[in-house]
């Protein structure tokens, strides 16, 4: 097998995208387009991976889809670089998953650390737990290998994912010979795309706890939620008083939006993120400036992003065709890949009729 470089990964259509996303992975997306260095990619709608959790509901996945694919368009995603498709249109994962289920024990799915969290914050450690959900990571091996991905651009917490899924192509590869490409994660390079705060200063941004900031969100939102909601320090009362930047969310924004171009446009005294910093500590910057210019600094990411979203919210015509045409690449691709494993695995009878001569061949030998 020659190797390419191919990228593979997905989110599962839940809601709309939040800065938390644009941050740890979209941004990243669409620099790895750019950079010309891939000869395919991949962004995979996992449709059926949010049923396994949201098996009631299957209408909002249903609508969420196009959430989904808007958010990818107008963060700048683009079609003819990067195939976007539909994992339940993709019956080759289906399939694939199946035979990887022979790959893997329960008691190794049983270890899998984000999927014992995701267990308990769903509660099915006391409902009962959809074998389907429980399973998830090798349905999620069978998206990564069925595109041939070497290259798998994710957040830290599906690294568990990763690592199932490497063990499922040593041991393929080791009993039925060399047929997957063995994928690699490709993680946030630092802490803060990591890891966005809620603008409330918990861990995550989570629509439930209504602490995200979309990026479908109109202008007079975002400023609601950092001027309303976002979490500074709570000992800066006055301006005069010294602050403190760890843990006060306008900074870990700052660090991870603000540029030095933002200074000399917006907030032009000083030159950059340091010197504003030093200022905060030692008393005499007020949050409100901070805010002020923390709005600034997500508007010029937002304001694009807004207005490319309009322009594909009037054609959503043409935003269904993009899934259909990339979906109908993924099947070819995919289709291959099951076809090379049903190869491998010798159980491709209709291919030709090599199997009749083999049956015939056994079954003279028996009667010898
Ligand atoms: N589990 C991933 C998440 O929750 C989404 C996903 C589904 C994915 N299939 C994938 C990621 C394949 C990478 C590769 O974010």
């Amino acid at each position: 097998m020659e190797e390419k470089k191919i990228i593979l990964t997905g989110d599962r259509p839940t809601g709309r995208l939040h800065l938390g996303h644009y941050v740890g992975s979209l941004r990243r997306r669409v620099e790895l387009q750019e950079s010309g260095e891939y000869d395919e990619i991949y962004i995979l709608v996992a449709d059926d991976q949010a049923l396994t959790d949201n098996a009631d509901n299957p209408g909002k996945i249903r609508d969420n889809i196009i959430n989904v694919a808007l958010d990818y368009l107008s963060a700048g995603l683009n079609p003819e670089k990067t195939t976007i498709c539909i994992q339940s249109a993709l019956p080759a994962l289906h399939a694939l998953t199946f035979y990887y289920m022979n790959m893997v024990t329960t008691a190794r799915l049983s270890r899998n650390p984000t999927v014992k969290a995701e267990m308990q914050l769903r509660g099915f450690a006391d409902e009962g737990l959809p074998a389907g959900f429980f399973t998830y990571p090798v349905s999620q091996t069978a998206d990564i290998t069925a595109f041939d991905a070497t290259v798998v651009p994710v957040g830290e917490d599906q690294l568990p994912m990763l690592e199932q899924a490497r063990e499922i192509v040593t041991r393929f590869n080791h009993t039925y010979g060399e047929t997957l490409v063995m994928p690699k994660a490709m993680i946030p390079e630092n802490e803060m795309q990591r890891r966005l705060p809620g603008v409330d200063g918990k861990a995550k941004m989570s629509k439930s706890l209504g602490n995200c900031i979309y990026l479908s969100d109109d202008a007079a939102t975002v400023k609601k939620q950092v001027n309303g909601r976002m979490f500074t320090d709570p000992q800066h009362l006055r301006i005069e008083d010294p602050g403190h930047i760890e843990g006060n969310v306008v900074f870990t924004y700052l660090d991870a939006f603000s540029t030095q171009e933002d200074f000399a446009e917006f907030l032009p005294d000083y030159n950059n993120l340091e010197e504003m910093k030093e200022h905060y500590r030692r008393g005499g910057l007020g949050d409100g400036t901070c805010k002020k210019f923390l709005i600034k600094v997500l508007e010029k990411t937002l304001q694009p992003i807004r207005e490319e979203r309009a322009k594909w919210e009037k054609d959503i015509d043409a935003v269904y065709d993009i899934l259909r045409q990339g979906t109908e690449r993924a099947r070819e691709k995919t289709d291959a890949t099951l076809a090379r494993v049903r190869e491998a695995m010798r159980i491709d009878y209709f291919k030709d009729r090599t199997i009749v001569r083999e049956w015939e061949k056994m079954l003279k030998e028996a009667k010898q």
